[in-house]
């Protein structure tokens, strides 16, 4: 079966990578020159959805799994089902689960699953005369979708209503009326909790933890990911247990009351308190980035079989997936500035060198004669597997250092646990 799988980041090429080591034929979309060089062919560049569906056509593609959240905001995933293809990933109505965080949070309130407690504000005045209702810290979101950008954990007044500020009187997230959503602050530890899911199944993607800061020790501003480990450090039998039957349970049953069609990945990010206890932060309608680099060198089995179960709402008679017992790091490398503002252009210097104990995954890279040069704020990533988290993190960090650009920065601490 040839497939084709939409998007232009690592988080495509991982899973590319995976599929054609069980010998499928994967097309990539519009990809990037790295993700061209590794073997994956893209359709004719800068073309429309209608095109995409032509060519797929033409091209004999039979499944296509959708990247990112925009291309799902859209609704690619309901025309390219009536065009005939077999999808992975929610049409625009399943998708609201991530492009609108009120709806995502009153879903949560109908299917009891636990999260923070929130209130909405409309306006500036709404969110003045509201403001005492949680203490700080605070969490406050944009109520769409923001690129990572829109959410705030406000550590006193004078944060929270820099924020509010910037969205109603400097309109720096669009001049169109913008919600904000207050919650209230949950300390713990994070976990990245995927799985493939058609509304009635949910088959967990083993497990996974990210590292949202720019800096080492958690500090700096949120960016799409600096790094991931799978399997998660935080996650054991006994919290698994936990989230099937207070979060994933209720979900489904939600789903399918509501009849709400979802034929996809649901990323659930969860927050662990102190007592071990899961809250729900957000939902993703995708495969999470950079998470699903790491998942994808830890699956053993071909996923394959299992995207085409999803798609065809049969996944309660897929096949378990099978995962390597090792432990897989993922470390994102950025370009300067990332995340307020990346600089490109630079030379991408030390990737012909061996590297048979790593993989590389391409983000925002493009050709320069025979090169390859930065073009975006995430560049590339290098994933290992080891024995446990120091083993394969000695890997990841020992090719990354034969990687280089001007301004080229990492973080040196993902795999290490709180
Ligand atoms: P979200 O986009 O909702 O996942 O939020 C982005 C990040 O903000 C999360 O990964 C958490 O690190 C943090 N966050 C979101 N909501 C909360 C909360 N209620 N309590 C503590 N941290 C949160
Ligand atoms: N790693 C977070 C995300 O994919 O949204």
């Amino acid at each position: 079966m040839k497939l084709l799988v939409l998007g232009t980041g690592a988080r495509e090429h991982a899973i590319a990578w995976k599929l054609k080591q069980f010998s499928h034929e994967v097309y990539l979309h519009p990809g990037n020159s790295g993700t061209l060089k590794a073997g994956f062919p893209n359709l004719t560049p800068a073309i429309s959805l209608k095109e995409i569906a032509i060519q797929a056509k033409e091209k004999n593609i039979s499944l296509i799994v959708i990247g990112p959240e925009t291309l799902l905001a859209e609704d690619y995933a309901t025309h390219l089902r009536h065009e005939g293809f077999l999808v992975v990933g929610p049409g625009k109505e399943g998708a609201q689960l991530e492009t609108s965080k009120l709806f995502s949070k009153e879903f949560m309130l109908r299917a009891n699953v636990p999260t923070a407690k929130f209130i909405v504000h409309n306006d500036m005045n709404e969110f003045k005369n509201q403001l005492n209702q949680f203490p700080y810290p605070k969490v406050l979101k944009l109520e769409g979708l923001a690129a990572g950008k829109g959410v705030v954990i406000a550590k006193n007044e004078k944060q929270a209503m820099e924020f509010a500020e910037n969205i109603w009187i400097h309109h720096l997230f669009g001049a169109l009326p913008q919600r904000l959503i207050e919650e209230e602050f949950i300390a713990g530890v994070e976990l990245s909790y995927l799985g493939l899911c058609d509304g009635k199944t949910f088959i967990a993607l083993s497990s996974s933890t990210d590292f949202k800061r720019v800096f080492d020790h958690d500090e700096g501003p949120n960016t799409g990911g600096m790094g991931a480990i799978s399997p998660s450090p935080y996650l054991n039998v006994e919290l698994e247990a936990k989230i099937d039957q207070t979060i994933v349970g209720p979900i489904l049953e939600t789903l399918q009351r509501e009849k709400l069609d979802f034929k996809g990945v649901l990323y659930i990010g969860i927050m662990i308190d102190k007592n071990q206890n899961p809250f729900v932060l957000e939902f993703n309608t995708r495969f999470g980035d950079p998470e699903t680099q790491s998942l994808m060198i830890r699956m053993e089995s071909d996923l394959l079989p299992a995207l085409i179960a999803t798609a065809k709402k049969e996944l309660s008679s897929a096949l378990p997936l099978k995962w390597k017992k090792e432990t897989a790091i993922y470390v994102v490398a950025a370009s300067k500035g990332y995340p307020e503002n990346p600089k490109t252009g630079d030379l991408i210097q030390g990737l012909e060198l061996n590297c048979s104990e790593t993989e590389i995954f391409f983000a925002g890279v493009r050709s320069q004669n025979s090169d390859l040069i930065t073009s975006g704020g995430r560049v590339l990533g290098i994933g290992a597997l080891g024995a446990d988290s120091s083993k394969a993190r000695e890997k990841a960090y020992r090719r990354l250092k034969q990687i280089s650009w001007p301004g080229m920065h990492y973080r040196t601490d993902i795999g290490i646990s709180k």
